[in-house]
């Protein structure tokens, strides 16, 4: 049955079994620092001060199994897998059976507005799934084997975490033997029928991915400090 009402729970899942490759470092970014606190700190503590979120289940590398549980001692913890896809799977087998819907949420995006986790799960009334989206400023382009062509700005966005559904739905995703980077396009192939929503996302919701990224969210958190 999909959109089982008598089930309550609103459960995040934050996938940080990656090995973060793209930066520089021996340390995956989930666990590198911005003023002194990890990366993945800020994300649990943004579900976990929400008041419509019941539980926060982090997936991690065998690694960092102990030091995730060290550190968050009030969430569960559980081993990611091979894809982020994978991960995902692993988190929604530890979910609680009174879940109702799941936030998927990358480890690599710290800063998450609570105005986003509202926005979420207010759509949910209306779609099976949501995911935040962003406009792009720049011009777009797509490189074709003898040159470009230009996209029209308009018709695109850049999507963003968490990615928010009926667990239903999401279980049935996962179910299909479909793959894809993220959960609204895994939904999307797997569920013709599904309704998937976007509501605004926030510019700094931003993937950490580059050093830069870092350095911008620092000097982000220093003016909302000040
Ligand atoms: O590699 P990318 O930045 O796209 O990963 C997005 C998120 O998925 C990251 O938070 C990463 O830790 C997580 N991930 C995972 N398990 C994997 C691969 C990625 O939990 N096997």
């Amino acid at each position: 049955m999909l959109n089982d009402m008598t089930k309550t729970n609103n459960t995040a899942i934050i996938v940080a079994a990656g090995s973060g490759s793209r930066l520089a470092s021996e340390t995956p970014k989930q666990y590198l620092k911005l003023k002194g606190v990890e990366i993945l700190a800020y994300s649990v503590q943004s579900f976990r001060s929400h008041p419509e979120i019941d539980e926060v289940i982090i997936v991690t590398s065998e690694n960092f199994l102990e030091h995730v549980s060290n550190q968050h001692p009030e969430c569960k913890v559980v081993k990611g897998g091979e894809t982020r896809q994978d991960s995902v799977f692993n988190g929604l087998q530890a979910c609680s059976p009174d879940t109702h819907v799941i936030l998927v949420h990358d480890a690599a995006r710290p800063l998450i507005p609570s105005r986003v986790i509202d926005r979420c799960l207010a759509s949910l009334e209306t779609y099976d799934g949501v995911a935040p989206a962003l406009k792009p400023v720049d011009s777009m382009i797509q490189l074709e084997d003898t040159g470009f062509k230009n996209l029209q700005r308009d018709n695109l966005r850049i999507i963003q975490t968490p990615q928010c559904f009926h667990i239903d739905i999401l279980r049935s995703a996962h179910a299909s033997g479909k793959i894809d980077t993220d959960e609204m396009g895994l939904v999307k192939q797997s569920n013709a029928q599904a309704r998937l929503g976007f509501i605004e996302g926030a510019p700094e919701t931003m993937k950490v991915t580059r050093q830069i990224d870092l350095d911008i969210i620092e000097k982000y958190l220093d003016t909302v400090e000040n």
